[in-house]
């Protein structure tokens, strides 16, 4: 049983369930929590996944207690109806999470997708760091993106045979729906009129969502963004995240500027699409630093800390913090500077090789064959 509940969890996930159900003698149930309601319904479109269960407990504003306590009873009514002999869980939402932990209630394997991400400070980001580090401690099989997030695991006296280093399946993810819009284009061809709004301007694609980020955090990203929109060569666009604590700030302090565009919640051809056309990315995203190095974009990243530090690494990525004045300025050195922007601008792949799903899906068969 795959259980997840946000969007960045169906699009790193929808790839391996494909995997999965392509192993004819494994039967693969999708649980979905809808933590997310329409941001995960737009992946579960535009991907075809039609989930075997929908806990539907989104609410407005939810809490980390109250979404935990919903997920908790939700969850566990769902595995002692259905008895899964595996549970699968991605990265570190409260679902996975919590899915995790019901599983071990119940004494069933947890197979753990993008395992090992540590930032080593559990307020950044929060509560991801806690929330991996948990499944970490009940999975059997951990599978790690990179060498880097396998070293993490081992570090922790994880046994080395049970991490496996398979890339990140966001790659697969983004490999499958990059070939999708090269055949139909039609499917991301609803930014055409922005495009045009802005033809001539360096574009500037933006997302911002972390909790650690809400109340100063994100006054001072919306602050950042008025003083880089004021410039002439320069245009934003940034789908903003339905999270009131995101969307009532922005709405006050962006609401009329001319060369931001706040649009709603992109589905990921569209998403895809705004990744390929901006200048640099400006995000406090985990998904997105991996897949904007992929497409050889520049990725400013609005946190202190990050547990994927692959992309600083190989110098695609840096971290900047919220602090006003240091966004704006590591802004303006990209716009006007061609040797800082080149450094930057290349394509790499540390985070995989679009083949990350397949190899989950073969040694969880393998692993499964081997104890009939
Ligand atoms: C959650 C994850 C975070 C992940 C992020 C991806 C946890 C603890 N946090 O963030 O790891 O990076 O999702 O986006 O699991 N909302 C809607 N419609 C939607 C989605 C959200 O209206 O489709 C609004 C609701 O008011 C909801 C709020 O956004 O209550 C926050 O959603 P939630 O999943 O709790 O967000 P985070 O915990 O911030
Ligand atoms: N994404 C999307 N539409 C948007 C913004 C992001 O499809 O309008 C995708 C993006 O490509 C990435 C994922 O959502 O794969 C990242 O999700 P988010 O930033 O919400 O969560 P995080 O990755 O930080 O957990």
């Amino acid at each position: 049983m795959v259980i997840f509940g946000t969007r960045p969890e169906a699009i790193k996930l929808f790839p391996v369930i494909n995997a999965l159900k392509q192993q004819s003698k494994m039967q693969c149930e999708v649980l979905v929590s809808a933590q997310h309601r329409e941001m995960l319904d737009q992946v579960l479109s535009i991907t075809g996944i039609i989930p075997d269960h929908d806990l539907d407990i989104m609410q407005p504003g939810q809490s980390l207690d109250a979404l935990t306590a919903r997920l908790l009873e939700g969850i566990g009514q769902v595995l002692d109806r259905s008895k899964p002999n595996r549970v699968i869980v991605q990265g570190d939402t409260a679902t996975a999470m919590v899915g995790a932990l019901t599983a071990y209630y119940r004494q069933i394997p947890v197979s753990h997708v993008e395992a090992g991400l540590r930032s080593y400070d559990i307020y950044q980001p929060w509560p991801e760091e806690v929330n991996r580090k948990i499944i970490g401690a009940i999975a059997d099989q951990h599978f790690a993106p990179t060498e880097v997030s396998a070293g993490a695991l081992t570090a922790e006296a994880v046994p080395a045979d049970r991490v496996y280093v398979t890339g990140n399946t966001v790659i697969d993810a983004l490999h499958w729906i990059t070939d999708r819009i090269a055949h139909r284009p039609e499917l991301a061809g609803n930014l055409t009129t922005l495009e045009s709004r802005f033809a001539g301007k360096k574009i500037i694609g933006i997302t911002t969502h972390r909790r650690e980020n809400f109340g100063d955090g994100m006054e001072s990203i919306a602050s950042a963004i008025k003083t880089i929109a004021a410039r002439d060569d320069v245009a934003c666009i940034f789908p903003v995240h339905l999270n009131p604590n995101v969307r009532v700030v922005m709405d006050k302090m962006l609401g009329d500027e001319p060369n931001v565009a706040m649009i709603e919640p992109l589905d990921y051809p569209h998403f895809a699409r705004l990744l390929s056309i901006s200048h640099i990315m400006l995000t406090d995203s985990g998904g997105v630093q991996e897949e904007a190095p992929a497409l050889g974009k520049p990725v400013l990243v609005m946190r202190d800390t990050t547990e994927r530090p692959e992309g600083v690494t190989a110098g695609t990525a840096k971290l900047i913090g919220t602090d006003k004045n240091r966004i704006v300025s590591e802004i303006f050195t990209l716009l006007d500077d061609d040797t800082a922007y080149s450094a930057m601008a290349r394509a790499h792949n540390p985070f995989g090789d679009g083949k990350a799903s397949q190899r989950i899906a073969e040694i969880i068969w393998n692993a499964s064959r081997q104890k009939t």
